[in-house]
């Protein structure tokens, strides 16, 4: 670094002064409380003032940085100083909204923690993944072990792996069966993968303990914490290295917003790839995997997420809340066979969601929160289920969920129809399966429009 002319000198140098600051502003704001984080992340007044005073952060539209003169440029462009360089690379407001998102995931945790922004949740997905299965001249038969219970995305980005790499996919068909997750992880391991809750199951993991089996043979957990946001779950406490967000969901509710985030701790294990994606694996995604694949999110997309992010806890608390009596409700229908809600005493792995999921600076009962998230079968197969779905009047039919407004789908013809036969067997998936996600109306009238299309 010091071989470089004068010229440049001067702008790694001012570099470390933006990355010192913004560092102290990191430690200023992780002394905060949840809330207060969601609210201004790491905009302070002195970034205010060097952007016309805005109290609220500026969208950056402009596609490219200029430059002070070429010496600027060169630092810049060899990553020797903090600088957004083309908006493909990286951008103010995406910048603003991942210290925010690295903060509220790492609330409470001891170490240094990166965001990286993608253009979907998918994406994210992705590049949270796939650098873990380059080529290594030591390691030649690569295997992923993963979570059937996960989204439909995933399971077929996963089985595409595969189909076109040859990789060695495990699928671990019960994700509280800790036996069955130490029965395939091995040596040749390259990561292991769960989501929690899963949608559209719900199921939970014991992630500490899984943490420990992917620990043991050096490859990372990675958790997509979608659903659970950092609100109710932040997985980096319980030992995960990387979680993965579909940022469209409840942090984006509003419902205008396709976008994913990874998230990772530092120093995370892996028996493949440099020592630099080791230290930093979201900072090493967007300075060469997400450079060169290119799925950007849009600066508007960012703003509008950091704007419903700011209420992100005490949506979750409110839904949660709801979703909890709408869920009660659903097992007193006797038109319901069965209801799948981490908060049911009923619901295998109720202990362990307990464990994990606590709505975050709550206590006591305060804190016994589960998420908007539910699903339900209904009696008499598959025409009864369409009939019920198909007579709902406010619960939108749509393949979304994390709205303020309650949106119903049929996951089997929907989010996860592009599994194929057998593979629906391994993924649990039922014809009669009603996925429920639950918006900020009023329970009352969520559960009249679930009574009147299921009676
Ligand atoms: C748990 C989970 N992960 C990932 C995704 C993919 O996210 P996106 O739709 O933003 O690409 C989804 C989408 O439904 C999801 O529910």
């Amino acid at each position: 670094m010091d071989s470089y002319p004068t010229g440049i000198q001067a702008y790694i140098e001012k570099g470390r002064q933006i990355m010192k600051r913004d560092q102290n502003q990191r430690s200023i704001m992780r002394r905060k409380k949840f809330d207060t984080i969601s609210v201004h992340g790491l905009y302070d007044m002195q970034t205010a003032l060097a952007n016309q005073g805005s109290i609220i952060e500026p969208a950056f539209l402009a596609t490219a940085q200029h430059f002070d003169n070429s010496d600027h440029m060169e630092a810049a462009l060899a990553y020797l100083m903090p600088a957004w360089i083309y908006a493909r690379v990286a951008n103010p407001t995406l910048h603003y909204l991942e210290e925010t998102l690295a903060l509220l995931e790492g609330y409470g945790f001891d170490g240094e923690v990166t965001a990286h922004l993608t253009g979907s949740g998918m994406a994210s997905v992705f590049l949270g993944t796939n650098s873990f299965l380059m080529d290594d001249p030591v390691h030649l038969k690569p295997n992923i072990v993963a979570s059937a219970r996960c989204y439909g995305g995933t399971f077929t980005l996963f089985t595409r792996y595969a189909k076109e790499r040859g990789v060695d996919l495990r699928w671990v068909r019960d994700p509280l069966n800790l036996q069955e997750w130490a029965n395939k992880i091995d040596d040749e391991t390259r990561f292991v993968f769960g989501e929690m809750p899963a949608n559209p199951s719900l199921a939970v993991i014991d992630l500490e303990a899984v943490a420990g089996l992917a620990h043991a043979v050096n490859a990372p957990f990675i958790v997509d914490s979608t659903i659970a946001t950092p609100a109710l779950m932040r997985p980096l406490l319980h030992g995960a290295d990387i979680v993965i967000h579909s940022v469209s969901k409840s942090m984006a509710t509003s419902g205008f917003v396709i976008a994913g985030a990874l998230i990772s701790r530092a120093n995370i294990p892996s028996k493949v790839g440099p020592d630099e994606m080791r230290q930093n694996y979201a900072n090493y995604i967007k300075g060469y995997a997400h450079r060169d694949m290119g799925p950007t999110l849009s600066p508007f997309s960012a703003l509008m997420t950091l704007n419903d992010l700011r209420t992100l806890r005490s949506r979750t608390d409110t839904s949660s809340q709801a979703a909890m009596k709408v869920a009660q409700y659903l097992g007193t229908n006797s038109a319901v066979e069965s209801v799948q809600y981490p908060g049911l005493p009923s619901f295998p792995g109720y202990e362990t969601a307990a464990r994990y999921m606590k709505l975050v600076d709550a206590s006591g009962n305060e804190s016994a929160r589960f998420g908007y998230l539910l699903s339900f079968t209904v009696r008499g197969g598959t025409d009864a289920t369409r009939q019920a779905f198909d007579r709902l009047q406010m619960i939108w039919r749509a393949t979304d969920l994390g709205r303020v407004k309650s949106v119903a789908t049929i996951p089997m013809i929907s989010t996860h129809q592009q599994i194929s036969g057998s593979d629906k067997d391994i993924a649990g998936l039922l014809p009669n399966l009603i996925r429920l996600s639950v918006g900020l109306e009023h329970p009352d009238d969520i559960i009249a429009d679930l009574d009147q299309a299921l009676t």
